[in-house]
């Protein structure tokens, strides 16, 4: 698919703002370079302030003003914001949280995805805005919703869940003993008679049954899947030819991503990285030493997930300007790093980035959340960096496609299985898939970060760092593939009910690994198994093999082993170790390596070498890189970054 040009965009709320000041503002904007506005993803109590009446002026008169201006918008649902009139009309409708107390009306997101009255609401309020604006010219794209499952909305243990997880359960296992047989329910007499005797898997005494955990989990994310189905049908039949698009989020699994991007045309995302560096599992040194430029790894690992999601078109619906609101900390980023950030999502492959927001709005929750614009409407810092990116742009005829040669799998219910039964504490599918990107990565590679179902030819390695739960077909499919690959531990260690696979793990994977893991051993974060200047954490597996160990501990037993064109790892490999295994498979599949800074990241499109430079300190480019300078120095400084047509 021959790449679209790429864009820039904004986040705006109209209803924000007088409507004496939306002229200027959409002047502005274009004077600035953007293309592209989103609106409305919160709008509900101003577009239907009274039930079904509706106000339809002010919006008519905010997309015609930035229509005239010459922008595109891309239209949102309102849905996460139901008005206080709606939520008093529909009892029932507020998610319920894990300890059984109502999330209540004041924020946003308070509502159950299992609520079919307010699931036909929500197909009301994206009917109507449908049908008045389907054809508009200036629309290019509708987003449904905002940022499913954020404040931890996902999972609801409402009454209306509890009903929808019965239903589910009579569905995917036909009978109540074919479930009882599935989940083990003979232990500590679990067994059920009825489907309708079948709970929510909140309030246990001590844990519930990890099966039953699995099916909320699976339940969960087909209600999200559903809910957002149920707008795209809608926003297809009323508006055709413009792109479905939903807002996705940064470290967020609580729902399949994969599946959810079967309804849309292109995945975005929302990239808060000091935000997340603050929030996730990052250790105190790199919270200090990334503090305003956030990890080298974590807005690429997103962009290179996303562009997996909806057959590889994909945006930033809202990227960092300056401050946010919401984590522990909220430094400013370093000079430099907005324009950064944006270059960087555009050689991943994205197609818009979107600065979150125009301005920032002085009262309410994000108050002390930066814009491109101050509460006054002066400049604030990021605006002449959009400026810069836009010149940057200019130098560049044409950005090139993501080059396509390592695949990383990534599977949301994997992270779902690990977060159940973590059995080492911390220990999360997404946090190694994170890791493992990252020590690939620090290596120069261009990754893809696929789902299980991703058809592997073309690639020329496959790193499967996590997947308890094989899918149907997928040993085969691996058997079939010409490429190297490398197994994480854990790999079919469980059936698709969370159970120990006959024959011990690997499970079916013994077909090209043949091997049994006869034990797990859960390292203490500060009881690491040595081996010769590299560590393995977390996690051990006593493996039985015929396969020569690649790598040992020093006591002697195999922590890598390698049969043919398959590297097991039978721990989890500090960064050392991930370097080497990895950079032994990439002689193998003869894919050139670097030895990057731990502050320095590439990525290549088919005509492009980017280089960036996450550091507090000047680097000089990478050797052996070479290629003509088209952006940057070959110095690059802290938020710099060069970019190179390759060549001599
Ligand atoms: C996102 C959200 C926006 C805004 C932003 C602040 O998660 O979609 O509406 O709240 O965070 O950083």
């Amino acid at each position: 698919m021959p790449r679209k040009p790429v864009r820039l965009g904004v986040c705006y709320y109209p209803e924000h703002w007088p409507e004496t000041v939306w002229a200027d503002d959409a002047r502005r904007m274009v004077d600035l370079g953007l293309a592209c506005v989103r609106i409305g993803e919160f709008a509900w109590s101003r577009i239907e302030p009274e039930p079904g009446k509706f106000n339809w002026g002010w919006l008519d008169r905010a997309i015609e003003t930035l229509h005239a201006a010459g922008l595109e918008l891309i239209l949102c649902t309102p849905t996460a914001t139901p008005p206080k009139w709606l939520v008093d009309s529909l009892p029932g409708m507020l998610a319920i949280d894990q300890n059984g107390r109502e999330r209540r009306f004041g924020s946003r997101r308070h509502y159950c995805f299992s609520h079919t009255g307010y699931r036909d609401a929500a197909v009301r309020i994206t009917r109507e805005l449908g049908a008045r604006y389907g054809h508009h010219p200036a629309i290019i794209a509708w987003q449904t919703d905002n940022e499913f499952g954020c404040h931890d909305t996902a999972y609801s243990y409402s009454a209306s869940a509890r009903d929808a997880f019965q239903a589910w359960l009579a569905t995917r296992y036909g009978s109540v003993n074919a479930l009882n047989e599935a989940w083990g329910n003979v232990f500590w007499s679990m067994e059920y008679r009825r489907f309708d005797e079948i709970d929510l898997p909140n309030l246990t005494v001590t844990e519930a049954n990890p099966a039953h955990l699995l099916a909320f989990r699976r339940f969960s994310s087909d209600q999200v899947a559903a809910f957002n189905r149920a707008q795209a049908v809608e926003l297809r039949q009323l508006s055709p030819g413009r792109d479905i698009v939903h807002n996705f989020m940064g470290f967020y699994t609580e729902f399949d991503h994969h599946d959810v991007s079967r309804d849309l045309d292109v995945a975005t995302w929302d990239s808060y990285p000091l935000g997340f560096l603050e929030q996730f599992w990052f250790t105190e040194f790199e919270k200090a030493r990334y503090q305003r430029q956030g990890h080298p790894d974590i807005a690429a690992f997103h962009h290179d997930l996303y562009r997996g999601c909806a057959g590889g078109r994909w945006w930033v619906m809202e990227q960092q300007p300056g401050p946010v609101n919401w984590a522990w900390h909220n430094p400013a980023p370093l000079a430099g790093m907005v324009r950064l950030w944006t270059l960087e999502a555009l050689a991943h492959g994205a197609e818009l980035v979107s600065y979150f927001r125009w301005r920032q709005f002085p009262a309410a929750q994000e108050q002390m959340h930066a814009g491109l614009l101050r509460p006054d409407s002066s400049e604030d810092v990021a605006t002449d960096e959009v400026r810069t990116v836009i010149a940057d742009l200019a130098a560049l005829a044409d950005i090139g496609t993501p080059q396509k040669s390592v695949a990383l799998i990534f599977s949301y219910e994997a992270d779902w299985v690990t977060s159940i039964q973590p059995q080492s504490a911390g220990y999360r599918a997404l946090r190694c898939a994170f890791e493992m990107y990252s020590a690939a990565r620090r290596l120069g590679l261009d990754i893809d970060v696929v789902s299980p179902l991703t058809d592997l030819h073309g690639y020329a390695a496959v790193l499967i760092p996590c997947l308890p739960i094989l899918p149907e077909g997928f040993t085969k499919r691996l058997a079939a593939f010409d490429g190297q690959f490398l197994l994480g531990p854990r790999s079919a260690s469980k059936t698709s009910e969370l159970a120990i696979p006959d024959g011990l793990p690997p499970g079916d994977l013994r077909d090209i690994f043949p091997a049994r893991v006869l034990r797990v051993d859960s390292l203490r974060w500060n009881t690491p198994l040595d081996g010769d200047g590299w560590q393995i954490t977390r996690w051990f597996e006593h493996v039985e093999t015929a396969a020569a160990a690649e790598f040992s501990l020093n006591d002697g037993r195999g922590a890598v082993f390698r049969h043919g064109r398959v590297r097991y790892l039978a721990g989890w490999p500090d960064g050392t170790l991930a370097a080497k295994v990895l950079s032994a498979l990439c002689l193998d599949a003869g894919i050139m390596t670097l030895d990057l800074h731990e502050d320095v990241r590439i990525r290549r499109t088919d005509n492009h070498i980017f280089v960036f430079n996450y550091g507090p300190h000047a680097l000089p480019l990478p050797e052996p890189l070479t290629g003509h300078i088209l952006v940057g120095e070959p110095v690059m400084q802290p938020a710099g970054l060069t970019i190179l047509k390759p060549g001599s």
